[in-house]
């Protein structure tokens, strides 16, 4: 017995010290990781705000952020509450209020928030903020956009803070997260397919998010590549977002899906309602030739199977 005794105490140094070691990787592994510096600053001013309005139609910014109990969509005081199976997100401020809202942002700390979901003070937001599809945004559509974001009008107001369930209140967890699921690599263009389907395919990919709820998630929330389109469960767990692949609605022409976008109307002569409706109320902003682009990429998407919840 006495002899094995610094045999175990030397085990049980071994043991702390890997778990010591593997809690600083983990550490390490979920630290914030920036977009952009203060050397990219320059590249970002000076956007077109008429660009930056298109942006923010297609990546639907408002859907999430206008001021709850008023119908005006460019008020961005935030408050709405988002459900989901860890707890109620609350929708923060982002007009340019300079106390409340996102008015004294350097332009750097905005791009930050929206490119890789990090706060100015170095903190993760959760992916409820589609960062995991804004990611890919080019650089110049994020400046276009903070010009647009600039131009609103400044509400005041802090809506109230994210009510999570433990461990999902601990923000530094979402760096694992982003670890494993977050690509930030812009949109290439593939010169194989037409110039319509490679807007469509930036449009539906780096902004619509049109994934986020049109998938299956796995276990860690994530979209399943091969389920993506392909429907899902609400986010908030109230119903089914349909497949809108050609696995379900193949027989739909490019015009029809395209008709979605502008009036809900579907060829079955029924208006989408639930979120979608309000996906609608931002894509008829968009130019026609951005509505023609996603729905010529909606209809060449893979064909897959409805996913089953
Ligand atoms: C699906 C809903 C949703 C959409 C769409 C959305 N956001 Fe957000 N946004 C959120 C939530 C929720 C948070 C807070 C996340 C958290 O607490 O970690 C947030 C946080 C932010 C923040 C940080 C604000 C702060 O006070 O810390 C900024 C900036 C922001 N969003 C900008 C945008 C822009 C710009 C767009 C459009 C390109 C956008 N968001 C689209 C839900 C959304
Ligand atoms: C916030 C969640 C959400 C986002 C983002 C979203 N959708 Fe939807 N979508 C829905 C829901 C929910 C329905 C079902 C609405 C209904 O039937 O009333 C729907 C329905 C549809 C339909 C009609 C399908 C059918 O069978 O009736 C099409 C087409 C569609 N969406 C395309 C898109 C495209 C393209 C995008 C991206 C630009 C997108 N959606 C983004 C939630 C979303």
């Amino acid at each position: 017995m006495r002899r094995r005794w610094p045999a175990l105490a030397g085990l049980t140094v071994l043991v702390a010290l890997l778990a010591g070691v593997a809690a600083g990787a983990l550490w390490r592994l979920s630290a914030p990781r920036p977009a952009m510096t203060e050397a990219d600053a320059a590249s970002l001013e000076g956007g077109n705000a008429v660009n930056g309005r298109r942006v923010f139609n297609a990546a639907q910014c408002a859907s999430c952020h206008a001021s709850t109990g008023q119908t005006d969509r460019l008020r961005l005081g935030g408050g709405y509450a988002l459900e989901s199976p860890f707890g109620t997100f609350r929708v923060p401020n982002i007009s340019p209020h300079p106390a409340d809202g996102i008015g004294s942002w350097s332009a750097v700390a905005l791009a930050n928030a929206i490119l890789a979901g990090i706060s100015p003070d170095g903190r993760h937001y959760y992916p409820v903020l589609p960062y995991p599809e804004y990611a890919h945004m080019r650089r110049e559509d994020v400046r276009d956009l903070i010009a647009y974001l600039r131009t609103l009008p400044p509400v005041e107001g802090r809506p109230a803070g994210n009510e999570l369930s433990f461990p999902f209140s601990i923000r530094r967890a979402v760096g694992l997260w982003k670890a494993l699921f977050l690509d930030g690599r812009p949109i290439a263009d593939d010169p194989t397919r037409s110039v319509d389907w490679n807007r469509g395919h930036y449009l539906v990919e780096a902004m619509g998010h049109c994934a986020e709820c049109h998938s299956g998630r796995n276990l860690l929330y994530a979209v399943k590549a091969n389920q993506r389109f392909a429907g899902g469960v609400d986010p908030s767990g109230t119903g089914f977002v349909p497949n809108i692949t050609p696995g379900r609605i193949g027989r739909w022409s490019v015009g029809e899906i395209a008709e979605v976008l502008s009036s809900g109307r579907t060829p079955e002569l029924r208006f989408v309602g639930s979120t979608m409706a309000d996906v609608v109320a931002n894509m008829r902003e968009l130019p026609v030739e951005d509505r023609q682009a996603i729905a010529t990429f909606v209809k060449e998407l893979p064909a897959r199977p409805t996913t089953r919840p």
